[in-house]
């Protein structure tokens, strides 16, 4: 059976994205002229995903108005004859069938994994981050069910290699190379040091997981930063479970981090088809103005 349901949480605080995260979800903030959970939801539409269920909470809820209908500004482009702006609003209400549940307390990605349990229900399933932008064809989210299909069974991460000194900020695998883009992974260790980290393959915000994490979940107590960490749900099921990296084939932007949310909107603004040329000749204009100025 394939994977036809996929979460993206999006309840964190967003404390790396402060002040701009404040009142306004980061994962609403825009990568040029899209948010980036939009792109988020289109890679999971691009994959053949036919239920996203949203994890939000307090002071999110614009996350969800922003997949739903606008009547007023629909008539509004309507009266006014925008046609082209009409078909841009609602093209994104009508995207998917997307389902909203509460995390009521941030209390970490497990925990908001876990708030899905009802609306995933007995089915494995597809994690995706909201702030974790991948540039990919075929999306790295169908590169993944490509080899879950081929697999049948187990978990699958998505992984790159860091720079070492890096490996802090990310879940790191350990294992061994079973394939041309795939481990198998037989380490898990959330936020290493230097020292302890396997490897320089870290886990991104990319997760085919299978039902029974959820039950790992209710019993799993925090972990690292006090919070229910997916990473540790996911080792412990790994125990009677195999798990598999997949060195996917893309470019991937943290947009939850102010450096990585602005490498997004240069690369996206030069691909943009309107606004890319006028971006590229700005972008030469000011290289030229730091060049003197050495
Ligand atoms: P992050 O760790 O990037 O989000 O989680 P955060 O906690 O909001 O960020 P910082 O570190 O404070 O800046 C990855 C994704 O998981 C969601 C976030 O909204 C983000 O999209 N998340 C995280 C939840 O939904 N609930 C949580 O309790 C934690």
């Amino acid at each position: 059976m394939t994977i036809k349901k996929a979460v993206i949480p999006a309840a964190g605080f967003g404390t790396r994205f402060l002040p701009a995260s404040k009142a306004v979800p980061k994962e609403l903030l825009p990568i040029v002229d899209k948010p980036t959970i939009q792109y988020i939801a289109e890679e999971a539409i691009d994959t053949g995903i036919t239920q996203v269920i949203l994890v939000t909470g307090r002071e999110k809820g614009s996350i969800e108005d922003h997949f739903d209908i606008s009547f007023e500004l629909e008539h509004h482009l309507r009266s006014k004859g925008k046609s082209d702006l009409l078909k841009l609003v609602q093209d994104i209400s009508e995207m998917v069938q997307i389902v909203s549940v509460r995390q009521k307390m941030p209390l970490g990605l497990g925990h908001a994994i876990l708030c899905a349990k009802q609306i995933v229900g007995n089915h494995p399933f597809a994690v995706l981050l909201a702030d974790d932008i991948v540039d990919a064809d075929p999306p790295c989210l169908r590169q993944m069910i490509d080899v879950y299909n081929d697999l049948r069974k187990g978990i699958i991460l998505a992984i790159k290699e860091v720079p070492r000194r890096e490996v802090y900020q990310y879940g790191i695998i350990g294992g061994k190379k079973v394939g041309n883009r795939l481990y198998k992974v037989d380490a898990l260790v959330e936020k290493p040091s230097v020292e302890e980290a396997p490897s320089n393959l870290a886990v991104i915000g990319r997760y085919l997981l299978p039902p029974e994490i959820f039950d790992v979940l209710e019993s799993l107590p925090p972990g690292k930063g006090g919070e229910i960490q997916l990473t540790d749900a996911i080792a412990r099921l790994g125990e009677t479970y195999p798990i598999y990296g997949y060195r996917f084939d893309g470019e991937r932007y943290d947009a939850g981090d102010k450096m990585g949310f602005f490498a997004a909107n240069v690369r996206f603004g030069l691909k943009h088809p309107d606004l890319g040329p006028r971006i590229a000749a700005f972008i030469k204009e000011v290289a030229e103005e730091l060049r003197e100025a050495e």
